[in-house]
């Protein structure tokens, strides 16, 4: 059988395959719990195979310890199942083999070749993008969206989603005006896809044009933020960054409070956008109150730590923050024995996370010289540790902090016209500039 993009199937069952679909499209639009959806099918017919992977890929896009066990019971499945499976399911499952081995960059480029054979995969194109924002692949966030385009037409029900996965591709690549154009294309054809509606928030960001990316969020509010709707808070963290650079820290905590502040049982992607959010706020001089202390509780657990290094940069700062010095040196040593494996998390931390998590402790004990020592070299070449422009823009920030309070006003002057070179009209790279001229 196939899917309804025509993609070959082992599934029998079309009931099965049509639950398939209903838990896609709930991928695609970030509304519900897609998980929730295939393991129906699953509970009916455990030996769906797209059913099992679905249920792995979709776990691991959380990228944190936690999913493994789930992705490993079903790599066990997949296994049992062997002899069912066509050439693209078993190719699924090999590269879900290399992420639960910790060899993400293998799982990416596994999921590349995949979809040379089946660009019209939607699950592997959607978990594939997901993977190469998280290794910071910029390139590819365009290259492979752009590579499986030509097998889509505007007639397909899903096109839109491609569309705005390419949206978010361009505008990683500084490709403004093209990211800009397709995120507005994609928003079009699908209202609802929120993936989109973030590709433009960051293309309003990263042209510093807040008061028109506080209008384009709030006037599509409905599309973005119903309740069911898995993704807001990123999209709200966007809006409270608008705020924020906007000189209106009021607003931007008010929208932490109501949106973003993560609940004791956040996943760490929620958890980064409110440490994010809170040090930028901090950074600035703004009181943000006691929202630290149970964000550097969770992070303190444990869990987590030595996992992904982007994801222990903000568990750093949510300790350094608290003045939690001897979570914070424990999580550096966790981070540095992590730095031995051989996995990509080990090339991560050895590249850059251990430089930005020292830098960023010296920066919690005042030792402003130091941090700048230790961002200055990486900070540029910090992709290589995911995430987007606009969230690593939190190392530039710390970095200019550091050289303002580290009285290194030579340094400060030059990094603020380095800010005023690529946002002129931002009011936020004029303060710095202020500050660092006074
Ligand atoms: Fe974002």
């Amino acid at each position: 059988m196939k899917d309804q993009r025509g993609v070959p199937t082992s599934a029998s069952n079309q009931e099965s395959l049509a639950i398939y679909e209903q838990a896609l499209r709930a991928l695609n639009v970030y509304r519900g719990d897609p998980v929730a959806i295939i393991d129906q099918a699953l509970a009916a017919d455990p030996d769906f195979v797209m059913g099992q992977v679905f249920k792995a890929q979709v776990s691991l896009t959380m990228w944190e310890r936690s999913v493994l066990p789930t992705v490993t019971a079903s790599l066990a499945k997949l296994g049992e199942l062997d002899n069912r499976c066509n050439d693209r399911e078993r190719a699924h499952a090999q590269a879900l083999r290399l992420w639960a081995g910790g060899d993400w960059r293998g799982y990416k480029d596994a999921l590349d070749r995949l979809l040379v054979e089946h660009p019209r995969d939607l699950l592997a194109l959607q978990v594939g993008h997901q993977a190469d924002f998280f290794l910071g692949d910029r390139d590819n966030l365009r290259g492979r969206v752009a590579r499986a385009l030509p097998a889509w037409s505007r007639e397909d029900p899903a096109y839109g989603f491609v569309v705005g996965m390419h949206a978010f591709g361009l505008e990683e690549c500084g490709d403004y005006g093209r990211a800009e154009e397709a995120g507005r294309h994609a928003i079009e054809l699908e209202p609802d896809d929120s993936w989109a509606q973030h590709a433009l928030a960051h293309v309003l960001e990263m042209q510093a044009r807040q008061a028109e990316g506080i209008a384009l969020m709030e006037s599509r509010v409905e599309h973005w933020a119903q309740e069911d709707n898995t993704f807001q808070f990123h999209n709200w963290w966007h809006t409270a960054l608008y705020h924020l650079d906007q000189g209106m820290p009021d607003r931007a905590l008010d929208i932490y409070d109501r949106h973003i502040r993560a609940d004791p049982a956040a996943v760490q992607l929620m958890m980064l956008d409110a440490v994010a959010l809170l040090w930028r706020l901090h950074l600035n001089g703004h009181d943000v109150g006691r929202r630290w202390d149970e964000l550097a509780a969770k992070y303190a657990g444990g869990e987590e730590i030595g996992f992904y290094a982007f994801n222990d940069m903000h568990a750093m700062i949510a300790l350094t923050a608290t003045g939690r010095d001897a979570d914070a040196a424990r999580l550096l040593k966790s981070a540095e024995a992590a730095a031995d494996k051989g996995d990509t998390n080990a090339i991560m931390l050895r590249e850059v996370g251990l430089p930005i998590l020292r830098a960023i402790r010296a920066f919690g004990a005042g030792r402003y010289g130091e941090t700048v020592d230790q961002l200055m070299p990486v900070r540029y070449r910090a992709s290589l540790f995911g995430g987007s422009h606009a969230q690593r823009d939190i190392l530039h920030r710390t970095l200019i902090e550091a050289a303002l309070r580290g009285g290194d006003k030579a340094l400060a002057h030059a990094l603020a016209h380095e800010r005023i070179g690529q946002k002129p009209h931002c009011p936020f790279s004029w303060g710095l500039h202020r500050r660092a001229t006074q």
